[in-house]
């Protein structure tokens, strides 16, 4: 596999082409219009210039990156490419076309993946006339820096097995898994930033506390709504729209200051501002525990389902969420100090 192509050059397009270039491989990115192509380069010059400012990075290596780079508003580049990941908005009626257009213009032997978060990937492989060829293939924002890929099959696919070995070869972890909405990682994440928000609505404590708690005492690398802001509000609302549709559980009902947020067009870092609109002032008197325990609950519930093991739910949010210990490992951290016995898991 040695030509990767990109559709979208979004943050998550412009951020997995950056990881592809840096591996070696060439890349195709292809985007809407001339425009957007423009702001794809944009994301791709910041990344790379911002790595060379930081000494990561020699201004030749940048060079070499860049150079690997191709980029079209014609999805024609795409005939040359061994694997083609989608990386467009969420929505299935641009996802469905899209793939259809790809089954049409990519080598038969080329291998389609999307990068969607909870979009059923059996409904787009379908669209195709390689069903087999088609996977999830879920990387983590910011992409350069997350080390964890979710593969996904479906019951037709048959490449899951070489797309991992390809995450491997690019630096990263991958972790199958099968086409359930928010996979492993998603599932349980977005439970959790949904029930901070629910917090919000009714108003048991301050944006800034649970921010400040999730990373002071639970020891996590952002609060939820700086890592709302990072994911874009509305990304969070389509996953919670789909998780809510599928299993029901109230803590995936969009809260009411996310879907007004939205309305309101605050997404986060990429509209200029969401929740925050700076770094977060530090305040106290929030409880870690209120966020913490439902979700140790819930990848109890996925172990218990038989989706995920322990360790590869423990790797997928250490890898995917920069956490420094995954919820098995902490369950047995809290059960240690006795202070929480977990029965859930003996159920
Ligand atoms: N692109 C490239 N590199 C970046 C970057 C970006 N956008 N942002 C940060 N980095 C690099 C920095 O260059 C730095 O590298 P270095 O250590 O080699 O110098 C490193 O990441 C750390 O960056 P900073 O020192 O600036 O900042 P932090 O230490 O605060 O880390 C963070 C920033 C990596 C974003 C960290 O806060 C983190 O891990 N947050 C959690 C992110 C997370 O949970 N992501 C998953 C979201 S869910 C998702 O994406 C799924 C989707 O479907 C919704």
């Amino acid at each position: 596999m040695e030509t990767v192509g990109v559709a979208g050059l979004g943050t998550m397009g412009a951020g997995i082409a950056e990881v592809f270039a840096r591996a070696g491989l060439r890349v195709i990115g292809v985007e809407a219009d001339e425009a957007a192509l423009a702001r794809g380069r944009g994301h791709l010059e910041g990344s790379t210039g911002r790595a060379v400012a930081r000494g990561k990075l020699s201004p030749g290596e940048r060079e070499a990156i860049l150079g690997r780079v191709t980029l079209s508003a014609d999805r024609a580049a795409f005939a040359e490419a061994d694997l083609v990941v989608e990386a467009i908005p969420e929505l299935m009626e641009l996802k469905l076309p899209l793939f259809a257009d790809l089954d049409r213009i990519c080598k038969p032997e080329a291998i389609l993946a999307t990068n969607t978060s909870s979009l059923p990937v059996t409904e787009i492989a379908l669209r195709t006339g390689r069903p087999e060829r088609v996977v999830g293939m879920h990387f983590f924002n910011p992409a350069p820096v997350m080390r964890l890929v979710e593969v996904v099959g479906t019951a037709r696919s048959t490449v899951t097995g070489e797309v991992a070995d390809l995450a491997r070869r690019i630096g990263k972890r991958p972790v199958v898994v099968g086409d359930r909405p928010g996979f492993v990682v998603n599932r349980l994440l977005l439970g959790y930033l949904n029930h901070a928000c629910q917090l919000l609505d009714q108003k048991a404590a301050s944006k800034e506390a649970i921010d400040t708690a999730m990373v002071v005492q639970a020891g996590l690398p952002m609060g939820p709504f700086a890592l709302l802001d990072l994911i874009g509000l509305d990304t969070a609302l389509e996953i919670c729209g789909v998780l809510h549709r599928d299993g029901g559980d109230p803590r995936h009902e969009p809260a009411k200051i996310l879907t007004e947020l939205v309305g309101r067009g605050r997404l986060g870092r990429k509209s200029g501002g969401g929740f925050h609109d700076g770094e977060p002032e530090a305040e106290e008197g929030f409880d870690a525990m209120v966020l913490l325990r439902p979700y140790l609950v819930d990848a109890i519930d996925m172990f218990t389902s038989g989706y995920a093991s322990q360790d590869d739910i423990d790797e997928a949010m250490k890898l995917g969420c920069g956490y420094r210990s995954g919820p098995f490992e902490t369950i047995a951290a809290l059960r240690m100090r006795s202070l929480d016995s977990f029965p859930e898991l003996e159920e």
